[in-house]
């Protein structure tokens, strides 16, 4: 159980904060870009609460919700309370606030944040799995933060794979999109908030997210290799992949998934007839890029004599 006691000596500190704040607040707040500080809703809270105490909260007032000239934040409202409720019991005795944010249902403290955030990101929201699965706002975003690392490309990553492990293995694959450089974050391919497709892609269909940024791939091709133009996961491991091009498998096992009986063998091949010391003779299905040493347009092509991707 949290106990919500006030340590000895943070009060005497408290006055002085107090002191400080009215001091720094003043003139700021009448320049219109002020912190809120001289808040009443603010002031009671900071009694106990500042940089000092046992968890800090006041990096909160660098942020845009922090905003006094923006009528819209709580800051230029009722400052703490308008999140964390009134609070009366929490202030006089042991007792929680109205809100703490890690409630069991998360659905009480994200009611908080929708009061304000409706519509734009958000309209996905209800019935997205994340909000299904009871993950809170502030599972992802720390509004006490200076800087919400899930608004930055590089941490928003880190914030992801506290939960998702799965992802969190993949990404240290050798062949992975470069998500721990901060080239790209997982908010490329998917919607945080919820969206219309499968797993929250950004766009409807697979081939739609992958091709916003790889659009040679796109097409639509003279001639098209089915599965490429139906899913490009047949193939590819988005999250990441110990083969090249983040392949599911390496070729020919890849390829010989679906083409096991047609023009070629319909025996799988294998590595006897590698050439080597003793093995002059190899086969070129299993060499260096293997099928695609003749088909090597495996998306699609469009050369007029294409049709089977050699060129
Ligand atoms: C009399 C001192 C006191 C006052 C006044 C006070 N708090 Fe607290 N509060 C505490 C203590 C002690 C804790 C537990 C230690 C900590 O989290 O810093 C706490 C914890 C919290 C927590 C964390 C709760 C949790 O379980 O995670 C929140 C949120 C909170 N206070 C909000 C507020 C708000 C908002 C106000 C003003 C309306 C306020 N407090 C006023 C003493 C106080
Ligand atoms: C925009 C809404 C919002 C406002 C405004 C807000 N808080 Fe919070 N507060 C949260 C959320 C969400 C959490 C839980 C997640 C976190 O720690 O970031 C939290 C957590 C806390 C905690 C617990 C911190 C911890 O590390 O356990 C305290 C204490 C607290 N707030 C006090 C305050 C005080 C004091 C104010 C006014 C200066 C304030 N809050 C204003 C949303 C808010
Ligand atoms: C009283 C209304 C209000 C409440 C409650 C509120 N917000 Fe906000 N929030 C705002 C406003 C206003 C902005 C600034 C929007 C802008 O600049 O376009 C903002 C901005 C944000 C941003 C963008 C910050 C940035 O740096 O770009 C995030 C993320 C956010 N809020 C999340 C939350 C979360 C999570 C909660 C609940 C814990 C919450 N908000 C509660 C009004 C609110
Ligand atoms: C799974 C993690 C996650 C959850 C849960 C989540 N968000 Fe976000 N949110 C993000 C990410 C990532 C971004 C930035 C990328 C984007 O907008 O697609 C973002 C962006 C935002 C923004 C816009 C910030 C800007 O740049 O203007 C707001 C506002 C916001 N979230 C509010 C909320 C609210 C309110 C909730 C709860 C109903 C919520 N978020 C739940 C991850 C999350
Ligand atoms: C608090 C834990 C938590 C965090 C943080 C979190 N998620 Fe999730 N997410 C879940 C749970 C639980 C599920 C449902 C079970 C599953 O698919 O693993 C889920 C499901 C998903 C799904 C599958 C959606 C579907 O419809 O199948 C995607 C995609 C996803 N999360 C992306 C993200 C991204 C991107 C972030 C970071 C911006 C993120 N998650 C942060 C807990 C979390
Ligand atoms: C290049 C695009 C792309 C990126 C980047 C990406 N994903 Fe995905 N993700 C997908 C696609 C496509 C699917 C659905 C097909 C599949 O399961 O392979 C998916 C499925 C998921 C699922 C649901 C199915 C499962 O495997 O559990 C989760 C959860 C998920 N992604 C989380 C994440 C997280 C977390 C990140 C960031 C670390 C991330 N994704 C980055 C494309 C991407
Ligand atoms: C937000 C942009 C973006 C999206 C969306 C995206 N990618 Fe990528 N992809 C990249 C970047 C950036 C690279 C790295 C390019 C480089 O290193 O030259 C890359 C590289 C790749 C590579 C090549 C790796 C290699 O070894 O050459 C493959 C394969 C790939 N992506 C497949 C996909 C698939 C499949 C999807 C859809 C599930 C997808 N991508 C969605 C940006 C994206
Ligand atoms: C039939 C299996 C298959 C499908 C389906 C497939 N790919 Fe590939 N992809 C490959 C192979 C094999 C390579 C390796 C090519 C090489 O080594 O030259 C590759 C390489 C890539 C590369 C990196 C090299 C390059 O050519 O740019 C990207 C990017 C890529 N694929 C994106 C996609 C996208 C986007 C889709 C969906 C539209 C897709 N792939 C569907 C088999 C496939
Ligand atoms: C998911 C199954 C699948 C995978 C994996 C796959 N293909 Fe295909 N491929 C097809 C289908 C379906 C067709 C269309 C067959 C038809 O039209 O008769 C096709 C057509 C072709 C054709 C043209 C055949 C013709 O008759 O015109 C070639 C060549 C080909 N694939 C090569 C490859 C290579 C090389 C790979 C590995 C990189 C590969 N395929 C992986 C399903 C697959
Ligand atoms: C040495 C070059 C070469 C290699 C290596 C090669 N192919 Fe072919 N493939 C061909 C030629 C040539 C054709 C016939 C083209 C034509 O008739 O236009 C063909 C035709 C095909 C066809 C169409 C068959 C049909 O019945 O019409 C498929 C499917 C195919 N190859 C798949 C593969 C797969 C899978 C691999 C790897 C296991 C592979 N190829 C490796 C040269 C090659």
């Amino acid at each position: 159980m949290r106990t919500y006691r006030m340590k000895p000596g943070n009060a005497l500190l408290t006055g002085l904060v107090l002191l400080l704040g009215a001091w720094v607040a003043a003139p700021v707040s009448a320049a219109g870009t002020g912190t809120g500080a001289d808040n009443p809703g603010m002031k009671k809270c900071l009694r106990c609460h500042d940089e000092e105490a046992e968890h800090p909260v006041l990096s909160i007032l660098k942020t845009k919700h922090a905003v006094v000239a923006d009528e819209r934040t709580p800051m230029s409202n009722h400052s703490c309370t308008t999140c964390h409720g009134a609070s009366l019991a929490h202030m006089d005795d042991d007792a929680a606030p109205d809100i703490t944010f890690h409630e069991k249902d998360a659905s009480i403290g994200n009611e908080v944040c929708q009061s304000c955030h409706i519509g734009k990101h958000l309209t996905e929201w209800q019935g997205s799995r994340h909000q299904i699965e009871n993950v809170s706002c502030s599972n992802c975003h720390s509004p006490h933060m200076a800087q919400d690392p899930v608004l930055d490309k590089v941490s928003e990553v880190e914030v992801c794979i506290t939960c998702h492990k799965n992802q969190r293995a993949n990404l240290v694959k050798p062949y992975a999109h470069p998500l721990r450089d901060g080239e790209m974050s997982c908010s490329g391919c998917h919607a945080p908030h919820g969206g219309t497709g499968n797993s929250n892609l950004v766009k409807n269909t697979v081939n739609d997210t992958c091709n916003m940024c790889h659009a040679e791939k796109r097409g639509p091709f003279l001639w098209e290799h089915q599965p490429a133009s139906e899913d490009c996961t047949i193939c590819h491991s988005p999250h990441g992949s110990v083969h090249t091009a983040m392949l599911k498998q390496r070729g020919p096992w890849l390829c010989q998934t679906c083409h096991a009986a047609q023009f070629h063998p319909s025996t799988a091949y294998s590595g006897t007839g590698l050439p080597g010391v003793n093995r002059p003779s190899g086969a070129q299905q299993m060499l260096g890029r293997n099928c695609l040493n003749c088909h090597s347009e495996v998306h699609g092509t469009n050369h007029p004599s294409g049709a089977r991707f050699t060129r």
